[in-house]
C-alpha cells in the first residue's frame, strides 16, 4: 500500500482502464486498492473458503468501485485453474505474500503463466510481494526457467527488510521499476 501511495501517478498510468487480477486475495486489500485507479475490471481471486471474506470485504468498499469497474470475485485454486483464465488478457496481476510453502510455487508460477498475456508492450505486470523468511530461493529459480524476469521494487534500505516487493514480467513487457520512488520504505 505505501508503494502505491507513494507513487500515485505511476499506478494511475499502470491500472486506469485495465484488466486486473489478484491471486490469493486474502483479503482482498490489493484488489480492492486497485479499484480507486478506475480499471475496467478487477478479478478478485482465492480458494473457495476464502471468498466469502473477499465478498465482504469489496462490500464494505463497493463505494470505491467507479461505475465502469466490473467487479467479480471467484474461485481460483493455482492447482485447479479454470479454463476462463487462460487468455484472460490481464494487464496486472497482484499477488502477496502467496507463495509462503515450496509446493506452491510450481502451481503459482504455471497459473501466471496462464494468466499472463506475453506479447511485448502489451504484456503482463505482476506485482508479487514475498516474506523472504519463507519464499526461498527455488522459487525464483522456477520464475526464471518459466522464461520470466524480475526486479526488486523497494529500496534495499527497506525498514522492514523480510519484505520483498517484485514487479514480474515476460518478453520485455511494460514494467514500472525506473519510474518508482524508491525510498518509500524508509522510515525517514
Ligand atoms: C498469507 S495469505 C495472503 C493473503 C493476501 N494476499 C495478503 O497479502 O494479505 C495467502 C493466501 O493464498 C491463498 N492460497 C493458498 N493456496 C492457494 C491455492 N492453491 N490457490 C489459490 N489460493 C491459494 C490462501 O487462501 C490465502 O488467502
Amino acid at each position: 500500500m505505501k508503494l502505491i501511495a507513494s507513487n500515485l501517478d505511476t499506478f494511475t498510468h499502470l491500472l486506469q482502464g485495465k484488466r486486473i487480477l489478484e491471486l490469493g486475495s486474502g483479503s482482498a486489500l490489493c484488489g480492492i486498492a486497485a479499484m480507486c485507479f478506475n480499471p475496467s475490471t478487477v478479478h478478485i481471486t482465492d480458494l473457495p473458503d476464502v471468498l466469502p471474506s473477499c465478498k465482504l470485504n469489496v462490500e464494505l468498499n463497493k463505494s470505491l468501485i467507479p461505475e465502469s469497474c466490473t467487479v467479480d470475485i471467484f474461485a481460483l485454486d493455482w492447482f485447479h485453474p479454470p479454463p476462463a483464465i487462460i487468455n484472460a488478457h490481464y494487464d496486472v496481476i497482484f499477488a502477496t505474500d502467496v507463495v509462503y510453502a515450496p509446493e506452491l510455487y510450481e502451481p503459482f508460477v504455471k497459473v501466471i503463466d496462464k494468466c499472463c498475456c506475453s506479447a511485448p508492450a502489451s504484456g503482463t505486470l505482476i506485482l508479487l510481494g514475498v516474506c523472504k523468511l519463507d519464499t526461498k530461493p527455488a522459487f525464483f529459480t522456477m520464475l526464471e526457467e518459466a522464461g520470466f524476469h524480475y526486479n526488486l521494487l523497494n529500496s534495499k534500505k527497506a525498514a522492514f527488510s523480510n519484505l520483498g516487493l517484485f514487479e514480474v514480467q515476460k518478453n520485455g513487457a511494460t514494467t514500472i521499476l525506473s519510474q518508482l520512488q524508491r525510498d518509500w520504505y524508509c522510515l525517514q
